[in-house]
């Protein structure tokens, strides 16, 4: 079958560089926490223009620190340069109301930037209510992680947890919900995907782009791509009908292979005896005014079978393919390979892949969450007096 450069997608981390800004979107229904910002501040993010406001009144405990001051620089962002730790309790809530039934991002941002001057490297839990989605290890003092979610919470308000797992105190910089449109990432059986990777693929730069580029505020980060090369446009790349929208300074340069016979391959690693589900969402759009006797139709497959086709990307307009319901078996083996009557490569201008988290146990009713949460302010009471009640039984509040 010829020569196969396979590409394998990297977790998420890195860093966070510069933004260019284009088109001037609304933030309407962002919720923007820096934390660690004291009580009552607010800041105008001067990169994104995010309107960041302090983490102080959706949470009741935890520390404000500051990051060492080698990582308060002008190319780390604002938002890492404070931290809220949680040296007390084994867990530590954020309660935060929003419109229920509405499809989140929610993620957090994590930099230890060494706050408390101790040099060790932390690992502890987030939970969203009382499930857990991941636990936190850092590669170095600088390293920024993310953790997206995207989840419809049933109800009107949510707990972002940190927990304590006896390997260092837990912290975070920035916590962040971003509304999207309800006929995108849809999983089945409604339940939640955590991000994976998010790749801009063809970009030359190590740029990363996000709001206001992406008016939903997903960060889009480059990957090296040496096995691949990179074609691109200097026009604008329309979302046209396409809900996804992914913005068009990620859809104006593509990845493709050098010479039309090769297929264009990637794949991710699953850990062993990982029976999760993965959704994927590639984004296509011709990025090339093509001549007469040109033509670009390509077949993805997936582990060596058709999957799905012909793809034939519009000239300057996106379109998404993406898994209806959850890919499984442990092998995503993706290889997009040219038809019969193409003359061109096969060519990708973005990818995503969110892995499928079950959040089973439904929070506790509405009313008794606000009747404990009115206690808590009548009577003070600030110690582990968050996250749902009653979930899980290790947790179980006093
Ligand atoms: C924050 O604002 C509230 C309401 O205006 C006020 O009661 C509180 O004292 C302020 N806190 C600080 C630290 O300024
Ligand atoms: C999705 O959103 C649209 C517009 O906001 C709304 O009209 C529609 O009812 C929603 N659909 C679902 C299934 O929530
Ligand atoms: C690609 O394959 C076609 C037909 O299979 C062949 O004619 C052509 O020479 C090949 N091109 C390259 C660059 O290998
Ligand atoms: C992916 O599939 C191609 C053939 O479809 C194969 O040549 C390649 O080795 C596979 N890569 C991995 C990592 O499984
Ligand atoms: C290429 O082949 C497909 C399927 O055989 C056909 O539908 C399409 O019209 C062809 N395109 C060109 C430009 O020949």
């Amino acid at each position: 079958m010829g020569m196969f450069e396979d590409f394998r997608f990297s977790l998420l981390g890195g860093f966070a560089l510069s933004l260019l800004l284009v088109l001037a979107q609304d933030q309407t229904g962002f919720i923007s926490l820096a934390c660690g910002l004291p009580e009552n501040s607010s800041y105008s993010d001067p990169t994104t223009d995010i309107y960041y406001i302090s983490d102080a009144s959706f949470v009741s405990t935890g520390a404000i620190m500051s990051v060492s001051p080698e990582f308060r620089t002008n190319e780390v962002r604002q938002q890492l340069w404070n931290v809220r730790s949680f040296p007390d309790g084994d867990r530590n809530c954020y309660y935060i109301r929003h419109t229920a039934g509405v499809r989140y991002l929610i993620r957090g941002t994590f930099m230890y930037g060494n706050y408390d001057a101790k040099g060790e490297l932390p690992v502890f839990d987030l939970h969203i209510g009382p499930n857990k989605c991941d636990s936190l290890k850092f590669e170095s003092a600088s390293a920024v992680i993310y953790k997206e979610i995207i989840h419809v919470p049933s109800s009107s308000y949510i707990h972002v947890c940190l927990l304590n797992t006896d390997s260092g105190t837990p912290f975070i910089s920035a916590l962040e919900l971003r509304p999207l449109r309800n006929n995108t990432y849809v999983s089945e059986s409604g339940n939640s995907l955590a991000l994976v990777a998010r790749a801009d693929t063809g970009a030359t730069g190590s740029q990363i782009f996000r709001y206001k580029d992406d008016k939903f505020d997903r960060i889009w980060s480059t990957e090296s791509f040496s096995v691949w090369t990179s074609l691109s446009t200097p026009l604008i790349v329309n979302a046209g009908q396409n809900p996804y929208e992914p913005p068009s300074v990620v859809m104006s340069t593509a990845a493709t292979t050098k010479d039309a016979n090769t297929s264009l391959n990637f794949y991710w690693d699953v850990p062993p005896n990982d029976n999760s589900g993965y959704y994927i969402y590639m984004h296509f759009a011709e990025v090339e005014e093509l001549k007469a006797n040109q033509y670009r139709a390509f077949n993805v497959n997936l582990n060596g079978n058709f999957w799905y086709g012909p793809v034939v990307p519009d000239y300057l307009y996106d379109f998404t393919v993406y898994s209806q319901s959850a890919l499984t078996g442990g092998r995503f083996n993706f290889s997009l390979t040219r038809t019969e009557n193409s003359t061109l490569p096969p060519i990708i201008n973005a990818v995503e892949i969110y892995k499928v988290i079950q959040l089973l146990q439904t929070e506790t009713g509405q009313e008794d969450v606000d009747a404990i949460i009115n206690t808590k302010l009548i009577y003070g009471v600030t110690r582990n007096w968050q996250g749902d009640p009653c979930f899980p039984q290790a947790y179980m509040w006093n």
